[in-house]
């Protein structure tokens, strides 16, 4: 080893690690990765060598995606670096110019941006359809039409459609169906079990926990995966070492989040059903997730005022519930979607929606549940 003093810095910490055991994974916080010899390099070409270049693949990377495609009984996952770079990777994994994607039209804003909006300058073109009023895609499908997108939970009214029925109808089309499950989590409901061809996270929200990292995650066939692995290395959507091992680090805790994040959540729908300030109160009920694997319903209640007018009033008397524009998070945190989420709607997209200027949406957190149900009533109140 060269040992005057400016090369023993930069490479003092450089010598390859003694094999340890540590419990945790650590965070492969590198740009790139060595190779001892050329040969090496032509066998990373081969296939035989996993990775080259974080963009191209991190071990923190397929730590998270291969846990995630476990959790959804799917064959292959990635990451990315954020749900919408998971949704576009899934989306063009598929797509191309002059095809065309059926969409439910109760989907994310940024989900629904991208498909009638950027996917519209690459050919591909969308068309929103109530999975609540139809019987069947019969009217809609198209000679070109090729994919199906639907949420598990809608956002933000939480509407909870057949989504078996809806995937089997996808499939009988010979659709691709894209399922963002992002709300219900497979702690809940694992749609590649009802024959979903992809399965999308921000994992953002219940995957990291935490609110603290931006991160998606699709998992599907290998083939598909593969697939939309090319379009984030190609568009440089890949998620940092660091990112993925921290929502790595938050999965661990799912399963105990969500129990008690629903079943809080159950708590505070009840509480608000009964209040007088509140005029409607939006939780899917247990029929609606009859075909989910546990009997809950999730961790997020919309709710609207009674009087829409004191809605700023609302937001301001919350004294420790957060007014975030995100969810899923372990504290609880309310939103107002019509000024954040679903900004991007025109009025008349809003209101066929009955997103209304009164409408709270609320991610119930692990807090005690009479802790929640009186922070909320004194802001109804005041
Ligand atoms: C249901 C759903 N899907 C996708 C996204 C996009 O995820 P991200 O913000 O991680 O890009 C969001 C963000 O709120 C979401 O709520």
């Amino acid at each position: 080893m060269a040992d005057r003093f400016e090369t023993k810095t930069v490479h003092i910490g450089h010598e390859p690690l003694r094999q340890v055991k540590g419990k945790a994974t650590p965070i492969y916080q590198t740009s790139v990765f060595a190779f001892s010899s050329l040969e090496d390099v032509e066998r990373y070409y081969a296939g035989e060598g996993e990775f080259l270049y974080t963009r191209n693949g991190n071990p923190n990377q397929h730590e998270l995606a291969d846990t995630v495609a476990r959790l959804e009984e799917a064959e292959a996952g990635v990451s990315a670096a954020s749900g919408m770079g998971a949704i576009m990777a899934g989306l063009l994994s598929v797509l191309g110019p002059g095809d065309h994607v059926l969409a439910s039209h109760e989907i994310y804003g940024g989900t629904y941006h991208l498909l009638f909006h950027e996917l519209a300058k690459l050919g591909i073109s969308a068309e929103g359809i109530d999975l609540n009023r139809l019987d069947s895609l019969d009217k809609h499908i198209r000679s070109n039409t090729k994919l199906f997108f639907m949420e598990t939970i809608t956002n933000p009214l939480l509407t909870v459609v057949d989504m078996p029925y809806w995937i089997q109808q996808a499939k009988s089309y010979g659709l691709t169906v894209m399922v963002d499950n992002t709300f219900a989590t497979p702690y809940l409901v694992q749609p590649t079990l009802f024959g979903a061809d992809l399965v999308v996270h921000s994992a953002t929200k219940y995957i990291g926990g935490h609110s603290d990292v931006t991160a998606g995650v699709l998992v599907g066939s290998k083939e598909l995966i593969e697939r939309a692995r090319q379009v984030i290395v190609n568009y440089g959507a890949s998620l940092s070492p660091f990112e993925a091992w921290l929502t790595a680090r938050g999965l661990k805790t799912l399963a105990l989040r969500m129990e008690k994040q629903c079943d809080n959540a159950s708590r505070v729908a009840q509480f608000l059903k009964d209040h007088p300030a509140v005029k409607e109160t939006f939780y899917p009920d247990a029929e609606h997730t009859a075909f989910f694997v546990r009997p809950k319903q999730g961790a997020m209640v919309s709710f609207t005022l009674a009087d829409e007018s004191r809605v700023y009033d609302f937001y301001r008397s919350l004294r420790w519930i957060k007014l975030a524009p995100s969810l899923a998070g372990v504290e609880t945190s309310v939103s107002h979607p019509v000024t954040t989420s679903h900004r991007a709607l025109s009025e008349e997209q809003r209101s066929a929606s009955g997103i209304t200027m009164g409408l709270v949406r609320l991610s119930v957190g692990i807090e005690a549940a009479e802790d929640i149900m009186e922070e909320l009533n004194r802001a109804l109140l005041t």
